[in-house]
C-alpha cells in the first residue's frame, strides 16, 4: 500500500513555496557541500530548492526524488538544463541501485518539509541510511514539536460545521510533528551517529494566506471537499487565522543532523 497521504499540484506549490525555500537554504549551508558530491534530495517538490543544491554542487551528481507526478513534471522542468535526474520514488522504497544511474550510493541526503508528509519515520531512516556511503552525511529539516498547531486549531473547528463535518470527519491530519528525542532514538536505531536534533520556531507571514492554505496546508482538506465547497472551507480557516488582516503561519521545524559511520 502507499504511503504517500495526498496528492499535490506542482505548479501551484512551485508558485507558493517561497516561504519554504526560505527555511530550506539555512539547511543548505548546513549541509556544506563541496562540489563534486552527490547528493539525495528526498522530497524534492518542484525542485525549487533543488535548483540551489546544483547552484552550489555544479559538478557534483543531484539525484531529485519525490513520490507526487505532478511535483515530479514540474521538477523535472524546473530543473531541465541541469544535469540533475529527477525521478518519482516513494522514500519509503527508496532503493538507489534499483534506479539505474550509475549512484548506488550518495555523500549526502538533503531534505526539506518532507518527513512530516512521512508517517512511518523508522523505515524512512532505514532507506535514508541505507542510501548514503559509509561516513556519508544527512541535514534534513522538516515539521515538528507544535508544528502550525493554531492552523490546524482553527482547520478543525471550521471542519466541525454541519456543511464540512461529514466530508471531514475522518480525514487524517498530517501530524508526524515528532520532537528531537523520538527522532534521535529513531534515527539511533536506523544506525546514524553525530546526532543532532532541535526544533525551531519559524513564523511566517504569508503574502496570499488563502493560496497557501488551499495549496499547502489544507490541500487534502480542499481535495476532499470539491472545488466550491473546499474553497469556501479554506477562506473561512483563513478569516479564523485573522484574513484579510494579517496572516502568520506558526512553523515549528525540526532540524536533523546525523551521518552514518564511516
Ligand atoms: C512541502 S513539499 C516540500 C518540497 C521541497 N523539499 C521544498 O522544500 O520545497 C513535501 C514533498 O514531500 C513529498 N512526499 C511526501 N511523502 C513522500 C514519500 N513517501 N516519498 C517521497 N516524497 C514524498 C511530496 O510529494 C511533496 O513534494
Amino acid at each position: 500500500m502507499s504511503s504517500v497521504l495526498r496528492a499535490w499540484d506542482g505548479d501551484a506549490y512551485h508558485r507558493l513555496s517561497t516561504p519554504m525555500v526560505d527555511m530550506a537554504i539555512p539547511v543548505l549551508d548546513r549541509l556544506a557541500l563541496i562540489d563534486g558530491e552527490s547528493v539525495l534530495d528526498a522530497g524534492c517538490g518542484s525542485g525549487r530548492v533543488t535548483a540551489f543544491v546544483v547552484e552550489r554542487n555544479p559538478h557534483g551528481r543531484v539525484v531529485a526524488v519525490d513520490a507526487d507526478l505532478s511535483m515530479v513534471r514540474a521538477a523535472s522542468e524546473t530543473l531541465g538544463g541541469t544535469d540533475a535526474v529527477v525521478r518519482q520514488v516513494d522514500l519509503l522504497e527508496l532503493d538507489l541501485p534499483a534506479l539505474e544511474l550509475g549512484v548506488d550510493a550518495v555523500d549526502a541526503v538533503f531534505s526539506t518539509a518532507t518527513f512530516h508528509w512521512i508517517k512511518d519515520h523508522d523505515t524512512l531512516f532505514r532507506r535514508l541510511f541505507g542510501a548514503l556511503v559509509p561516513g556519508g552525511r544527512m541535514e534534513a529539516q522538516c515539521g515538528g514539536g507544535h508544528n502550525i498547531e493554531r492552523v490546524h486549531g482553527v482547520a478543525r473547528q471550521v471542519a466541525a460545521k454541519p456543511e464540512y463535518r461529514d466530508a471531514l470527519v475522518d480525514i487524517e491530519q498530517v501530524t508526524n510533528f515528532y520532537t528531537p528525542d523520538q527522532t534521535e532514538q529513531r534515527l539511533r536505531d536506523a544506525g546514524f551517529v553525530d546526532l543532532k536534533c532541535w526544533l525551531e520556531d519559524v513564523p511566517v507571514v504569508s503574502d496570499d494566506p488563502v493560496g497557501y492554505l488551499s495549496a499547502i496546508i489544507l490541500g487534502q482538506h480542499r481535495e476532499r471537499l470539491g472545488e466550491e465547497v473546499g474553497a469556501r472551507y479554506v477562506r473561512e480557516v483563513a478569516d479564523g487565522l485573522g484574513y484579510p488582516g494579517t496572516v502568520t503561519f506558526d512553523y515549528v521545524r525540526l532540524n536533523i543532523s546525523a551521518r552514518r559511520p564511516a
